[in-house]
């Protein structure tokens, strides 16, 4: 079986990105793992603290790992946005494939040593273990928001990002290039989409050399992320769309059906609402769906 290395190594050649995909429950997880048996494709699990304080921790391995043992899948389980040692550290002493340290609103230096601890502490439980760091503000909350924040606006400077990585010895690194966690509104509405600064995405590239994360990628013009792969981001995260279409799709599914009280009847609706998304995200991801006219 792969790890989750290969495939990281896999999509820098083939300029292409792996599909990483939040969830709280086994709708969610369902709908992911169909989505990218359906298509044979490599594809993250993540976690934040509070969706694996909902799922449980050595819950959320056991269940991926089961998964990716049944049918053979590259599946791969990321502690998401994790903002302290020791829930990094049980993290890795479940199993996890990889961490996202983010101490992300800490001052650049503090950023930096509290980052190469944690890379130090976690190699240390599992010396294959992927660790990302994040430099930038991208917002917080996977969520329906009425303003953008206003510190999305600061981006990553190239110079700061090849400091960050060789300074704390991540495998991965975060920035911010124009990239937002949630959603605004008007964004649900399919009126506005994120755009994202690609040039700055090539210089931070070069600069630094290493794998990259789009985080933030719900609601992101589509032609953005194809060009943002290209110029080096190697995994998109999606969570909002994926939380969005999780709702939806259970209210359609208690509307249709007022008397049904078996969870199993009921919640198919969602887990195809979700796919649906995922299935979509991944065939972009891989440079398949169909492009979008200018
Ligand atoms: O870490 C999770 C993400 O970056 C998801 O962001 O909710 O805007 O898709 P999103
Ligand atoms: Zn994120």
């Amino acid at each position: 079986m792969k790890t989750l290395r290969n495939v990281l190594s896999e999509s820098e050649k083939s300029r292409t990105a792996v599909g990483h995909f939040n969830i709280s429950d086994l709708v969610a997880l369902k709908a992911v793992a169909e989505a990218a048996r359906g298509l044979k494709v490599p594809v993250i699990v993540g976690v934040s603290e509070g969706e694996r304080e909902f799922v449980g921790v050595r819950q959320a391995a056991a269940l991926v790992r089961s998964i990716r043992e049944e049918f053979d899948l590259p599946i791969f389980l990321n502690a998401d946005h994790t903002h302290s040692l020791a829930k990094a550290v049980e993290a890795a002493k479940a199993g996890f494939d990889s961490v996202v340290f983010d101490r992300s609103t800490l001052p650049f230096a503090e950023n930096v040593s509290e980052t190469k601890k944690a890379v130090e502490a976690l190699k240390a439980i599992n010396p294959s273990i992927i660790v990302e760091g994040e430099i930038g503000d991208i917002g917080s909350g996977s969520e329906i928001h009425d303003s953008t924040p206003e510190s999305s606006r600061i981006l990553t400077k190239p110079d700061e990002a090849k400091q960050f990585v060789a300074s704390t010895g991540i495998d991965v690194l975060a920035p911010a290039v124009g990239n937002m966690h949630g959603l605004l509104r008007s964004m649900v509405r399919g009126e506005v989409h994120k755009r994202l600064d690609i040039a700055r995405i090539s210089e931070i590239k070069a600069a630094t050399g290493v794998f990259m994360t789009l985080h933030g990628g719900s609601g992101t013009d589509d032609n953005d992320l194809r060009n943002a792969i290209q110029a080096g981001m190697n995994v998109v995260h999606i969570n909002t769309e994926l939380r969005l279409a999780w709702r939806r799709g259970l209210e359609k599914a208690l509307s249709d059906q007022p008397n049904e009280v078996a969870a199993y009847k009921i919640l198919p609706v969602a887990v195809e609402a979700v796919k649906s998304v995922v299935t979509g995200r991944l065939q972009l991801f891989r440079g398949s769906a169909a492009r979008v006219a200018g």
